[in-house]
């Protein structure tokens, strides 16, 4: 009984909190903003735009996607789509047991499958290295191209609490952003391996928007000055790290 009403204080205290206000304003706004301008488009510009991607009848062998954080939401219903569309999915996520359960769920829904499942931490550098090593080894042992047609850096997280990584970066930065540039970078020669066009998906937000002023000085894109302020403005970094992914989006 006392935890539950020391559960409910806190939620009361997080709801009425600066951070959530700003949160709520500054976040609908973003996405209210994103839809305007989506309808704008839609009504003036007679542009199609199309993202044409290597299909599975014009692949000389199985192509294969890697798809981060796909134990749930997004990633989840992503991994299962692409499968039923022929790819071989490559599911990477931090828990064993939940990768796992992931593969179980995505057969359920489509029995012909093919998956394959890597445990690696998004929020490291080494766990990643470790995951494209094993990845390539995987590749060359099996009777795929040794080649990658999609990657899709889709892990993120919305962290309300400071923790720092190994490596002494913002766990949500390192999630969100470092990860992915890591995973892309590692990636790349698969990726222009690929006989067929490839393609880089970066899942980013709307709240990147609520980004007025983004410095790009070692200590923010780390997030280590984050984690020196008194109180941790857990919706400033979200908004941040999607920002940064976000340009990282623009620059390729
Ligand atoms: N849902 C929304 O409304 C929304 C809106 C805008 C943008 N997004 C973005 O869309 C993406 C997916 O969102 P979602 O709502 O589907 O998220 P979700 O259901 O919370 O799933 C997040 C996934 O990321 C994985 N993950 C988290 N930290 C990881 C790490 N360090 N290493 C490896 N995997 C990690 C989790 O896997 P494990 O726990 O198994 O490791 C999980 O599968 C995120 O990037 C999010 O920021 C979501």
């Amino acid at each position: 009984m006392i935890n539950l009403i020391k559960d409910l204080l806190r939620s009361i205290y997080f709801l009425c909190s600066i951070q959530f206000l700003r949160m709520a304003l500054l976040w609908t706004f973003s996405v209210a903003f994103s839809h305007y301008q989506l309808f704008k488009d839609s009504l003036f510009s007679h542009k199609i735009v199309s993202y044409p991607r290597s299909s599975p009848s014009t692949f000389p062998n199985k192509p294969i996607c890697v798809i981060t954080g796909a134990t749930s939401g997004l990633g989840l219903s992503t991994a299962c789509k692409l499968s039923k569309e022929g790819y071989v999915v490559v599911i990477v996520g931090r828990s064993e047991q939940l990768l796992s359960e992931t593969i179980k769920k995505i057969k359920g829904w489509n029995e012909d499958a093919h998956l394959k499942a890597f445990q690696a931490d998004i929020s490291s550098a080494e766990s990643i290295i470790k995951f494209g090593t094993s990845l390539r080894q995987w590749l060359l042992d099996s009777d795929l191209h040794c080649s990658v047609q999609i990657l899709i850096n889709n892990a993120g997280i919305l962290a309300t609490s400071p923790r720092v990584t190994t490596e002494g970066y913002d766990k949500m930065i390192a999630t969100n952003y470092i990860g992915p540039f890591v995973m892309t970078k590692l990636l790349l020669p698969l990726l222009e391996s690929s006989p067929v066009s490839s393609k880089i998906v970066n899942v980013t937000s709307f709240t990147h928007r609520a980004v007025t002023n983004m410095q790009v000085d070692e200590g923010t894109v780390s997030g280590k000055r984050f984690l020196k302020s008194k109180q941790y403005p857990y919706a400033q970094i979200y908004e941040y790290s999607k920002c940064e992914l976000h340009i990282l989006n623009e620059l390729m």
